[in-house]
């Protein structure tokens, strides 16, 4: 059994896909579940804390006891995000956010005249930088999903966007990742890194969060 070790900590966690709108009936999105997200939510929850959960189109329920709040795109999911954050003190972005939306959402079903179509991309908001740049930012932890030299790229956005951890998944490999129900993290802070080996999903959110909690003792300490 998870020990209690978040209690009084409140987890804001987003999972899931984001969908950015094309026209009244299309979008762009990925192939996120939200099954890591929500095994998250469960873990923390498990482990104590009050868990607000901020989530793009999924299948999956969420675990009873949790804030759940539903988003699609992009800018909605920061929204939400930031105006539950003030008592946050522990932020993880594990949602498949869209880096770019359609630059304008058209008004009327595109019609099919012409032979090609072209769309032009605007970059959204990064939720998880816009939450570390924060005055009085959580402990935050970011995801990374790589196809390539997963931990080069893993510490470099845990540096770049100043994260307090990142755990990476490698999403070449369709056991883990996108959709799967299993997953297997390498996870990196300022002082040390843990690899987390091919697990349930919810099995590698519990020893995600026994992480999280140490570090935070640590930071706190
Ligand atoms: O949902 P599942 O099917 O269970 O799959 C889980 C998962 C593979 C989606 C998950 O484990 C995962 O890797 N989530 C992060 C996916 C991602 O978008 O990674 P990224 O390397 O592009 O983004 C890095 C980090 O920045 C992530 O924490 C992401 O949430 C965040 N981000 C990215 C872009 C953006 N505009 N805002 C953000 O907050």
């Amino acid at each position: 059994p998870a020990s209690l070790s978040l209690t009084n900590e409140h987890v804001v966690i987003t999972a899931g896909p984001t969908r950015e709108a094309i026209d009244p009936v299309r979008y762009i999105s990925n192939h996120s579940s939200g099954k890591m997200g929500y095994a998250l939510a469960e873990a923390a929850l498990a482990m104590g804390a009050r868990v607000t959960l901020v989530s793009g189109p999924v299948t999956v329920c969420a675990p009873s006891g949790v804030t759940l709040i539903n988003v699609q795109s992009a800018e909605q999911m920061r929204d939400a995000v930031m105006s539950n954050i003030d008592d946050a003190t522990v932020f993880i972005g594990c949602a498949a956010v869209a880096d770019y939306r359609p630059e304008q959402v058209v008004e009327q079903k595109i019609k099919k005249h012409d032979e090609k179509l072209t769309l032009t991309f605007t970059k959204n908001p990064d939720i998880l930088a816009d939450v570390a740049k924060l005055e009085r930012a959580p402990f935050t932890v970011g995801f990374a999903a790589e196809t390539q030299d997963v931990s080069f790229y893993a510490k470099d956005k845990l540096t770049r966007k100043n994260l307090d951890m990142i755990a990476a998944n490698d999403v070449s490999d369709d056991r883990i990742g996108f959709n799967s129900d299993q997953n297997a993290l390498s996870v990196f802070w300022a002082k040390g890194e843990k690899t987390l080996e091919i697990a349930d999903k919810y099995q590698l959110a519990l020893q995600l969060m026994q992480l999280i909690s140490e570090q935070l003792t640590q930071k706190h300490a």
